[in-house]
């Protein structure tokens, strides 16, 4: 495995027992970027991941006229996870138009909490490091679990 940014077990891999193909990944995630719908930026991502069962998903961004409503290249990666039988993701990767490795934005680490929990391993430009690294303190389904059924507002 050609992964050295940590070296670690933890980094390598995905659970115990299963190396990560990182190189597989970032070329899964070159492939999406490259049919990304990028008109107004002219920013494409591509975005792919492992999934726990093994199979690969992946996404590109895609834009809208109204900017507001573009949808991240991670928007695309989920909606294949669900769609494709759902599962936790593994190991994540995206890059940009130089193939270069890219940090999620904000709002799609969450998207990527919900679906991978703090055990993904994210390819970041420093390394691979897991989702606690990437979204400390995340809030989650933990937190709505927390409390009780609530009283209906007003009653
Ligand atoms: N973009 C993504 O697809 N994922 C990210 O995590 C960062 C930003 C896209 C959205 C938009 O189409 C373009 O990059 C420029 O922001």
């Amino acid at each position: 495995m050609s992964e050295t940014t940590h070296g670690t077990d933890e980094t390598r891999e995905g659970r115990p027992g299963r190396e990560v193909d990182w190189e597989l990944l970032r070329a899964r995630a070159a492939e999406m970027m490259r049919r990304a719908y990028a008109p107004y930026s002219r920013y494409p991502v591509g975005a792919a991941a492992l999934v726990d069962d093994g199979r690969l998903v992946g996404g590109c961004n895609v834009e809208n006229a109204a900017y507001g409503v573009t949808l991240c290249a991670e928007c695309g990666l989920v909606s294949d996870l669900v769609a494709g039988g759902g599962g936790r993701l593994v190991a994540f990767s995206c890059c940009d138009a130089d193939g270069e490795r890219l940090m999620p934005c904000g709002r799609c680490r969450q998207l990527l909490w919900e679906h991978g929990g703090p055990d993904l391993l994210v390819d970041t430009p420093l390394g691979v490091q897991p989702m606690t690294a990437v979204l400390p303190q995340a809030f989650g389904s933990e937190d709505l679990a927390k409390v009780g059924p609530r009283a209906e507002p007003g009653s």
